[in-house]
């Protein structure tokens, strides 16, 4: 057992799960200058047109505010993608809204994007870009940058959300080296819905004409999905991604269901609401992994997420035809040192 595991197990299992994460993201920002020299592990990947350090990102959702790119980086991650950010600024969901489940090794969240919004998160995104020559060039990571819908647009007004989701394209994509459409957080309501292809091309398209407009090279334009679509409408984004020159499709986001859990029925009832991370995911994520690999053949970007824990998880997905892996909930579980260990065992 390695000592965070203990620590884990007998310390932060016993605090507010959202008040763990800020303390432990707080220590990982502190600790940064002690990892200055770290060589980031790994063997480099071609991707997007750009060259990612290693394999292995942290997926969405754990620097939200894009404050700890760097630290996070120097823990291994070749790459960090921000966010989700929303043109607005919100306060997310009333708290609770995160929960530990250790029985499955899992995550429970219905944060609902609270974050600083499109303006304050491209400032801090400006400042870091600023101090960046100062940083070795071997250890910068590739920054990916996703967004999401304001709480307040309706999702049913296409108008408004294109509107809202131009907003934070036009202030972040200056600092993206990879710009990401979020549609699949289960805790904004009617997100999802606008999965559906007829809504996501001229979303996607509205946001690609605004990316160009505000950066000189082009910025690659992914897309991140849910696993709860059904088969055929994984099929659907897939296709698209041909008609519309999408540069990648990420899979997966957290799924609703709740199939399989060893934790209690009653106490996850007594969670309620929110997108279940980690192992209960690795199964699903994979297959929409395969099912999209098969579709799209072998060129479109795929990057794989969902319940990636071990080297042999991590193989596997690679195996089914990802081109690079994210991970949140096992680094969780895991600590500072996981992100190392995964990228030095599918290295060698
Ligand atoms: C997430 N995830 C997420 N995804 C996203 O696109 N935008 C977001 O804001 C968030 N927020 C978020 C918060 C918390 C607390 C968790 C646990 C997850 C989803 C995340 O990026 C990833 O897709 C899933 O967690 C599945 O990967 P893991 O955790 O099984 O490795």
């Amino acid at each position: 057992m390695t000592v965070y595991r203990s620590l884990f197990d007998h310390v932060l299992t016993r605090t507010d799960p959202e008040r763990a994460h800020h303390g432990a993201f707080r220590a990982i920002r502190a600790a940064r200058p002690a990892l200055r020299l770290r060589r980031t592990p790994g063997a480099p990947v071609d991707a997007l047109g750009l060259r990612f350090p290693n394999v292995l990102g942290l997926a969405a959702g754990f620097d939200k505010n894009a404050v700890g790119i760097d630290a996070l980086a120097a823990l291994g991650f070749g790459h960090v993608e921000v966010g989700t950010v929303t043109g607005e600024p919100q306060p997310g969901n009333p708290r609770p809204r995160l929960f530990r489940l250790p029985e499955d090794r899992a995550i429970l969240n219905r944060m609902g994007f609270n974050n600083d919004g499109a303006e304050a998160v491209a400032a801090r995104l400006d400042a870091r870009a600023r101090g960046l020559d100062r940083l070795d060039h071997r250890q910068r990571p590739v920054l990916g940058v996703n967004i999401g819908k304001s709480k307040v647009v309706p999702d049913d007004d296409q108008a408004a959300v294109e509107a809202d989701y131009e907003k934070s394209a036009r202030l972040l994509a200056p600092y993206a080296d990879y710009l990401v459409v979020n549609v699949s957080s289960p805790n904004t309501p009617g997100l999802r819905n606008l999965q559906a292809v007829e809504k996501l091309q001229p979303l996607l398209e509205h946001v690609r004409r605004t990316a160009d407009a505000v950066t000189e090279a082009r910025v690659p334009l992914l897309v991140k999905i849910a696993p709860d679509l059904a088969d055929e409408d994984v099929l659907g984004v897939a296709d698209l991604a041909g008609v519309i020159g999408l540069d990648g499709i990420i899979a997966t986001n957290t799924t609703i269901s709740r199939a399989g859990l060893r934790t209690p029925a009653a106490r996850v009832e007594e969670i309620g609401a929110g997108g279940l991370s980690g192992p209960p995911l690795t199964q699903r994520s994979l297959a929409v992994l395969r099912l999209l690999r098969d579709r799209v053949g072998p060129d479109l970007t795929l990057i794989g997420v969902g319940g990636i824990t071990s080297v042999q998880g991590a193989r596997e997905r690679l195996a089914a035809g990802a081109t690079l892996l994210q991970a949140y909930s096992a680094f969780v579980y895991e600590g500072p040192l996981w992100p190392r260990r995964i990228i030095q065992g599918v290295t060698r």
